[in-house]
């Protein structure tokens, strides 16, 4: 059964900004775009690099490792059709931004 967690407050992801956090062993990447919240998988599939800590410009987030890039909302990347990251729900409740975790 999905769960619903608090990972963050709201005034923790300013618009363009971004948070990484620890939940049950899994690493997720928070980011504001646009004032939508949005959470991925937050460890890179090329070779394990922090998504959370990589530019975000729009709704693509790059790898500060190598550059590969990950559609923040979509969990789609250019690179291919095959390659997706695991994108998360997410629920703003007041100030608090809950994510639904498996
Ligand atoms: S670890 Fe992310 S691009 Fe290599």
């Amino acid at each position: 059964m999905p769960e619903l967690v608090k990972m963050a407050e709201l005034s923790e992801l300013p618009p363009g900004g971004s948070k990484e956090v620890e939940h049950d062993g899994r690493i997720y990447a928070l980011f504001n775009v646009d004032g939508k919240i949005t959470a991925i998988d937050g460890i890179c599939p090329h070779q394990g690099g922090p998504l959370a800590d990589g530019p975000l410009e729009g709704t693509l987030v790059t790898c500060p490792w190598h550059g590969w890039q990950f559609d923040v909302c979509t969990g789609k990347t250019p690179l291919g059709a095959r390659l997706k990251q695991t994108v998360y729900e997410v629920k703003v409740e007041g100030q608090d931004v809950m994510v639904s975790v498996p």
